[in-house]
């Protein structure tokens, strides 16, 4: 199968090609990923040399780079994004841009193309917050940040391809992911590189928010399952399992790196901070056999592991990124 993986530099994307390069051997995989400041080519370094690997440095909004990329593809698996809500609080242009509009072109050309599938990934921020129980995937979109209004709108849009023009989408919403190789400006790594640097993290607010972890190995294997057994036109969550607040998440990263409460500053709330994040994924679970495979303790443990031996991977791109 002959796969373009747009995003496949990043976090979630690079595990995706690692683990598919090193699993299928009928998969021929395209990367197309502009390197912005989450993009990080080493993340593909195991798969370098693999001689069913191709990387393109270029940009989803290009029409001209993603129709040589598209010509010839099975599949798009499209996690190509600006990703961090933070951002997109100072300035929404980028992911604008990028999410809905780099969205677009890639529709189009797939469309163009007779592409057999295209997987849009997408995230549970689509819908906002809930108080009390879990979203189902017919549940309304009411996005709260610019991060997920224009996720939301790659979202439908790429929906609405498949009732216009018949293109085979399939949409996945999934949690909040953690593992190695996340860039360090997200909360996980962020708080495991400070402590480790023996410096303070900064804790939004009360720390009550509530997110539903899902380690990203785990994502993966759910956009496989989606890849090859969702129904066209058809949105699958992909939950973890494990919710937690900001600050049992935080009590936990502090034990795990043997740090007291000292150690947290307490910041000023996020604006529009979302309360609580709760997917109900019995969809993927029952129609496509999907389980979290990782429990959040083991994966946890190994995350703080891995930060710990690849202080060369995140050093400099916290440096670069200016991030405290
Ligand atoms: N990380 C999470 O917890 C999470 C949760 C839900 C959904 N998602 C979604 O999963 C996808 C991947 O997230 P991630 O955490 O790996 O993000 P990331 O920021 O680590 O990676 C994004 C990648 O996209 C590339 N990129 C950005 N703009 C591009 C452009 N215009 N053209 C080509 N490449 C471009 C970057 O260079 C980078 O390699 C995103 O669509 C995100 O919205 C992430």
């Amino acid at each position: 199968m002959r796969i373009l993986v747009t995003g496949g530099a990043g976090f979630i994307g690079s595990e995706y090609v690692r683990r598919r390069l090193s699993s299928d051997p009928s998969a021929r995989i395209t990367v197309l990923d502009k390197l912005t400041y989450s993009g990080v080519e080493a993340n593909l370094a195991p798969v370098a040399e693999h001689p069913d690997h191709t990387f393109v440095h270029g940009d989803i909004c290009d029409p001209d780079v993603v129709e040589q990329v598209m010509a010839g593809q099975d599949a798009v698996v499209h996690f190509a994004a600006e990703s961090h809500v933070d951002r997109s609080i100072d300035g929404a242009e980028p992911f604008v841009r990028t999410n809905v509009m780099g969205t677009q072109v890639l529709l189009d050309a797939a469309h163009r193309h007779g592409v057999g599938r295209f997987v849009h990934v997408s995230t549970d921020e689509v819908y906002g917050s809930i108080g009390e129980g879990s979203w189902t995937e017919g549940w309304p979109l009411s996005p709260n940040s610019p991060y997920s209004a224009s996720k939301a709108g790659s979202d439908l849009l790429a929906l609405a391809y498949h009732r216009t023009h018949g293109l085979d989408v399939v949409v996945t919403r999934c949690s909040n992911n953690y593992g190695p190789y996340q860039f360090p400006e997200k909360v996980i790594p962020l708080f495991i590189t400070n402590l480790l640097d023996g410096r303070t993290v900064p804790l939004y607010g009360d720390g009550r928010n509530i997110r539903d972890w899902l380690h990203v190995s785990d994502h993966c294997r759910g956009i496989e399952l989606v890849l090859h057994g969702g129904r066209a036109g058809e949105v699958y969550h992909i939950g973890g399992g494990t919710e937690l607040s900001n600050h049992k998440l935080t009590g936990l990263l502090l034990d795990a790196v043997g740090a007291d409460w000292d150690r947290v500053e307490r910041v000023p709330d996020r604006k529009g901070h979302d309360l609580r994040y709760s997917l109900d994924d019995s969809k993927i679970r029952e129609q496509l056999g999907y389980t979290p495979q990782v429990t959040f303790t083991e994966g946890l443990a190994a995350t703080v592991d891995w930060y710990r031996t690849h202080r060369s991977w995140w050093e400099p791109l916290k440096k670069r990124a200016e991030l405290r």
